[in-house]
C-alpha cells in the first residue's frame, strides 16, 4: 500500500464499529486521525497508544456541530486529506407505511444529511491540500431494495448519488469521491438488526441470520476490517486513479429480499 502514512484523517462515528476499525488501520499506517461520535462515554473509551488519534464529540446530523468539528480539525492537523463518512444508523425496521414520519426524518438527517454537512465544511480544506479523497460508506441496501428497512435504503441510495455527483464535481480538483457498500458486518449492530427483523417476521433470529448468510455468494458475513481495509486502499496513493465507484465488500450480495 502505498502513501496514506502523514496524510490528515477525519473518519465520522467512529468511537466504536467500523468507524473505530477504519480508524485504527488508518493510525496502524500512520495518518493522523480525528474521529467524531455522539456517545461521549465511548469516545473516552477509544484507546491511542500513537498520539495521533483525538476524539471530538459531535452529533454529523447537527450542521452547527459539524462545523465547529471542522474549525477544530482544521486549527488541530493544519488541514485534512481524507473524509471518511462513516455516520449511518439502522433507522427503523417496518413496512413503509407503519413507519413514524421523525424515525424517517432522523435515519435521513444522520445517514444522508450528516455526510452532507461533512462533505460541505471539508471539501475547502481538500482543495486547500491540493487533492485529497472522500470515502462514503453507504450500504449492500444502498444498490437493493430492503424490504422493512425504506429510510435506511432510501438514505443509502441517495448517498451513492451524492458520491457520483461529488467525484465530477471535485475531480478537477484532484479530490477522489468512491462509497464503499459493506454487506452484515459481524458485530453487536448486526445482532440488533437480526432481532428487530426476526421480530417483524415473527421467526427466530437464528433463522435470519442463516438467511443473511445465504443472501451473498461467499455465503459470508464480513468482518468490519475487511471494509477499513477497502478504505484505507481507496484513499492512499494505490487508488489514485479510482474515483466515483461505488464498491461492495459483502463477498457479492445476490438478494436482499428476506
Ligand atoms: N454494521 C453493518 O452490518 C453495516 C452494514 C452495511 C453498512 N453499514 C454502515 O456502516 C456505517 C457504520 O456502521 P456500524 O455498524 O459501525 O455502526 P454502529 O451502529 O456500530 O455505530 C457506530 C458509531 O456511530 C455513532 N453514531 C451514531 N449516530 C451518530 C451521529 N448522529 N453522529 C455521530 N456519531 C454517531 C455511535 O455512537 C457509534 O459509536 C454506517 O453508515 C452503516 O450504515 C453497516
Amino acid at each position: 500500500m502505498k502513501g496514506v502514512a502523514g496524510k490528515r484523517v477525519f473518519v465520522s462515528a467512529a468511537a466504536g464499529g467500523i468507524g473505530h476499525a477504519i480508524a485504527l488501520r488508518f493510525l496502524q499506517a500512520g495518518a493522523y486521525v480525528r474521529i467524531c461520535d455522539v456517545d461521549e462515554a465511548a469516545l473516552a473509551q477509544v484507546q491511542d497508544p500513537s498520539g495521533r488519534l483525538a476524539g471530538l464529540c459531535a452529533d454529523v446530523a447537527d450542521p452547527k456541530q459539524v462545523e465547529a468539528l471542522f474549525h477544530k480539525i482544521e486549527s488541530d492537523l493544519g488541514g485534512l486529506d481524507v473524509l471518511v463518512n462513516n455516520a449511518g444508523i439502522s433507522g427503523p425496521t417496518a413496512n413503509t407505511e407503519d413507519i413514524p414520519p421523525e424515525d424517517w426524518q432522523r435515519t435521513i438527517d444522520v445517514n444522508l444529511n450528516g455526510a452532507f454537512y461533512c462533505a460541505r465544511f471539508a471539501i475547502p480544506l481538500l482543495k486547500k491540500s491540493g487533492g485529497g479523497s472522500i470515502v462514503n460508506i453507504a450500504s449492500t441496501a444502498g444498490l437493493h431494495g430492503y424490504p422493512l428497512r425504506a429510510p435506511y435504503t432510501a438514505s443509502k441510495w441517495a448517498l451513492i448519488g451524492l458520491t457520483k455527483t461529488m467525484a465530477m464535481e471535485l475531480g478537477p480538483f484532484r479530490i477522489r469521491v468512491n462509497a464503499v457498500c459493506p454487506g452484515s458486518v459481524e458485530g453487536s449492530r448486526i445482532e440488533a438488526v437480526f432481532a428487530a427483523k426476526a421480530r417483524a417476521r415473527g421467526v427466530s433470529p437464528d433463522e435470519i441470520r442463516n438467511a443473511f448468510r445465504q443472501k451473498s455468494s461467499l455465503r459470508t458475513l464480513v468482518s468490519a476490517e475487511d471494509v477499513a481495509e477497502t478504505v484505507i486502499f481507496l484513499s492512499s496513493d494505490s487508488g489514485a486513479r479510482i474515483s466515483g465507484q461505488t464498491i461492495a465488500v459483502d463477498g457479492h450480495t445476490e438478494t436482499m429480499r428476506m
